[in-house]
């Protein structure tokens, strides 16, 4: 049952309230006529795909500054790309973009499809990030369904079966909300919720536009929703990583395959990650010692990576020398630059050469990075 009075007391309160991001058009401008860039949208949901919107912030900027429009991100290099998504994650989304970027500059003349379907049919795409570009970038009535939207929905209407098994009810109380006016606003408004008021831990209900109709608050549940089914633990996997360089100071790097984890990335040479770390050759011949390990944990496992060094003339069977002044440490996935900072601060690190660091990482989010 659909209760109009509740999407208009969130979208009042998203006028006076709304967080100000590097890609929205807020309530006042958009009243005003204002229409938010597609291209715009479209970039910053691909990087919200688990990511947080403080780690996305400045990302997003340099790629808007480096490729303004969808042509010129169409025309770019594609290292160049993947050294910019460098630290975000999930790089299988920077792979996609380039794709779709291609896809709308060359045969769609620049411009994003206005609906929902026409989003799904792009690379790298999928129901989230279709509704959200369709409801804020065409003010389309779609739902927009995130982790904060599931946490707001179980709490307003006391949904006490866990997740994931409750995703579809969730999604369907979403959109059984949604309101045929204003669908972009309200999209952006119920996120925006979730993120400043309904948190996690300990929800703000005192001063929540939704306070009287919160089933979960009038029960005394809210802080205890959404429930959630208990996670299998993570296995742990291991690898060795070889961070090779010449007496001149350059370093061994590769680009890793397209496929597969950190795909596409810069990288040290390495073995192979198992549950005990796989049989392989080093990258070149060299006399090799312990840098200690690196730990990271991705999405689906635990991954302890043992770090060697050496300095040799060899050649290398696998990647290339690449002199210190250009590398740059951004552009190595985080795993990666883990590795390297700790080689680098190895108490027999001494090849000459200079490194330049030019950019300051995003601040990390509690969610696993790739
Ligand atoms: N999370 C993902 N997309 C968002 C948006 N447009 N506004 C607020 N939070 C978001």
């Amino acid at each position: 049952m659909r209760d109009a009075a509740l999407p208009d007391r969130l979208l009042d309160w998203y006028d006076a309230h709304a967080r100000e991001m590097p890609w929205r058009v807020g309530p006042a401008a958009r009243a005003a006529g204002a229409r938010p860039d597609p291209y715009r949208v479209w970039l910053s949901e691909v990087m919200l795909q688990q990511t947080t919107v403080a780690a996305v912030r400045e990302y997003f900027r340099r790629f808007v500054a480096l490729w303004p429009d969808v042509h010129a991100l169409a025309a770019a290099e594609e290292a160049q790309v993947m050294g910019e998504w460098a630290g975000l994650g999930y790089y299988a989304r920077a792979r996609n973009l380039t794709k779709c970027a291609g896809v709308v500059s060359r045969d769609l003349d620049g411009r994003f499809p206005d609906t929902r379907e026409g989003l799904l049919a792009l690379p790298g795409i999928g129901p989230y990030t279709a509704a959200a570009i369709a409801a804020i970038a065409f003010d389309r009535a779609e739902t927009v369904v995130d982790g904060n939207v599931e946490r707001v929905m179980a709490r307003l209407h006391a949904v006490e079966e866990p997740l994931p098994g409750s995703k579809k009810r969730l999604g369907q109380l979403a959109a059984d909300l949604t309101p045929a006016a204003r669908p972009g606003d309200y999209a952006q408004a119920v996120m925006d919720l979730g993120a400043t008021i309904c948190t996690p831990r300990r929800p703000a209900c005192g001063i929540c536009p939704w306070m009287g109709d919160c089933a979960a608050r009038a029960a005394g549940i809210a802080a205890d929703l959404p429930r959630k089914a208990p996670k299998a633990a993570k296995p742990v996997r291991r690898g060795v990583a070889y961070l090779a360089r010449r007496p001149d100071g350059a370093w061994l790097l590769e680009t890793r395959a397209p496929e597969g984890l950190l795909g596409g990335m810069l990288g040290w040479p390495g073995s192979d990650w198992a549950e005990a770390v796989p049989e392989h050759a080093p990258p070149v011949a060299a006399e090799w010692r312990d840098l200690g390990e690196v730990r990271h944990t991705f999405t689906h496992f635990h991954l302890i990576l043992a770090l060697r060094g050496a300095v040799t003339e060899a050649a290398p069977d696998r990647g290339r020398f690449v002199p210190a002044a250009e590398i740059r440490p951004s552009d190595l996935p985080t795993l990666m630059r883990k590795a390297f900072d700790m080689a680098r601060g190895a108490p027999e690190d001494h090849p000459g050469g200079r490194v330049s660091n030019r950019r300051p990482r995003a601040v990390p989010s509690g969610k696993p990075r790739q």
